[in-house]
């Protein structure tokens, strides 16, 4: 009779039982044996990814490289790393022309410009600066303006941007301003929250403050705001960095994809970076934190934009967003307003990169390493990211390169 073999019987040391235990075992130790000399001839061969000194790795980066491992890992071609061409034909909008007649595929930023000057303002930006950056582009030669909107009550995550990511401006030779952009209560008479604001922008000379209402309904005039100030006050900055205030930016990441986009044929002087959203459709389920009435926008879908959490753009695209905004109503999902409403009126570019992922990486120096932005992070996984991703001795094993 087969009897099964059960832990009884091991106890018993019943033969059969030993004799399927030690085989048991032996698989295993194989199994282990055999990936033990898997890794070593791996690290033996490439020397594995090697600890991280941000400078070296930069240096050695290259970008295109990145990008085939994307399109290895998620399965896409170059093409798709692009928007479609944009295609606004239906609008009898002026600004349709932009995309109807591109120069050289491209479009053109002083017929955007003309173009927009001769449509109404109909929405014009003009809050009072309540606090004005010491640190701003004045006298600088900067390369990235890195603005961050944030609620004005969220201290700590400012604190924690300028220790981390942010302290990336404090280097003279790295060429980038960092701005904090807030909005004001809505009672004129300054609070505690407004006194320790006012010292804190004395301190870091980081803070702007405009005298809209700060609310999240009201995102898109933060947006709005950076917009203007970045090309108003740093036009002869390149790039321009958006980034809500829970967020880690790999800033020397960021820089080099930048730069590489704007050598590259689909980039150009003209482009907003960042992670695509496709048809996503406005949300009529009047409980939701997100709802949008048929009133306020009645397409049945979004167009094409990118997630709010972070993007980029050259500064020229901020200048082209700014006037548009002035001339298209606000919507208040600024990501949708800024990137896809007013993006598709003024034909820039959107470049679609996964290294902006939705998924958030996980809070360490390694899951940071290949993203140039990670979100939902608290101030202090933001320290300890930071930390990590500068500190040479940690070795990222599992990034496929
Ligand atoms: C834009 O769309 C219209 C139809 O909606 C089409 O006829 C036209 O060819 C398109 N233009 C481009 C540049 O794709
Ligand atoms: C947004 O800001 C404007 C200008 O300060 C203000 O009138 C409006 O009430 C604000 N919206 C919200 C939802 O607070
Ligand atoms: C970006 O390009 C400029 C010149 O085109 C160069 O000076 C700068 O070092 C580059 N930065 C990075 C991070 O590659
Ligand atoms: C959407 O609203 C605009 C005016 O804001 C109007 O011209 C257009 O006909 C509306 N479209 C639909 C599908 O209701």
């Amino acid at each position: 009779m087969i009897r099964p073999c059960t832990l009884q019987h091991t106890m018993i040391f019943s033969s059969r039982c030993t004799r399927k235990i030690r085989c048991i075992l032996l698989i295993v130790a194989i199994f282990f044996l055999i990936s033990f000399v898997i890794d070593l001839f791996q690290n033996k061969k490439d020397g594995g990814p090697g600890p991280l000194d941000t400078n070296i790795a930069l240096q050695n980066l290259d970008i295109s490289e990145v990008r085939k491992t994307e399109m290895r890992l998620y399965k896409i071609d170059e093409s798709s790393l692009f928007a479609p061409k944009l295609n606004n034909s239906k609008s009898d909008n002026i600004l349709s022309l932009l995309v109807e007649s591109p120069k050289n595929g491209k479009v053109d930023k002083e017929m955007a410009s003309n173009l927009i000057s001769s449509k109404p303002i109909i929405n014009p930006h003009l809050y009072e600066y309540r606090i004005y950056p010491r640190k701003n582009c004045q006298n600088h030669d900067i390369t990235l303006v890195m603005g961050v909107t944030v609620s004005r009550d969220k201290f700590e995550s400012r604190q924690a941007i300028r220790d981390t990511w942010g302290s990336y401006a404090k280097v003279a030779s790295n060429k980038a301003v960092l701005v904090f952009f807030i909005g004001s209560e809505s009672d004129a008479v300054p609070s505690e929250v407004q006194k320790r604001i006012d010292e804190e922008a004395r301190i870091h000379g980081d803070i702007l403050q405009e005298s809209y209402v700060d609310h999240y309904k009201n995102l898109s005039l933060k947006s709005v705001s950076l917009l203007k100030w970045a090309s108003q006050h740093c036009p002869q900055s390149d790039f321009l960095l958006k980034s809500d205030d829970d967020m880690y930016v790999n800033v020397p990441l960021l820089l080099k994809t930048l730069n590489t986009t704007a050598a590259s044929p689909g980039g150009g002087k003209l482009f907003i970076i960042g992670r695509l959203h496709k048809s996503v459709e406005p949300i009529r389920y009047t409980r939701s934190k997100y709802y949008t009435s048929e009133n306020i926008y009645n397409q049945t879908v979004f167009p094409l934009y990118v997630s709010g959490t972070s993007y980029a753009m050259t500064t020229s695209a901020a200048a082209l967003l700014y006037e548009t905004t002035l001339r298209v109503p606000l919507f208040w999902l600024e990501d949708v307003y800024v990137t896809g409403i007013c993006g598709k009126l003024a034909g820039v570019p959107i470049i679609n990169t996964y290294m902006f992922p939705y998924k958030r990486p996980d809070p360490t120096g390694c899951g940071l390493r290949w993203s140039v932005s990670g979100h939902k992070y608290t101030p202090e996984q933001m320290r300890t990211i930071h930390s990590e991703l500068y500190d040479a001795t940690i070795r990222c094993d599992h990034v496929e390169r």
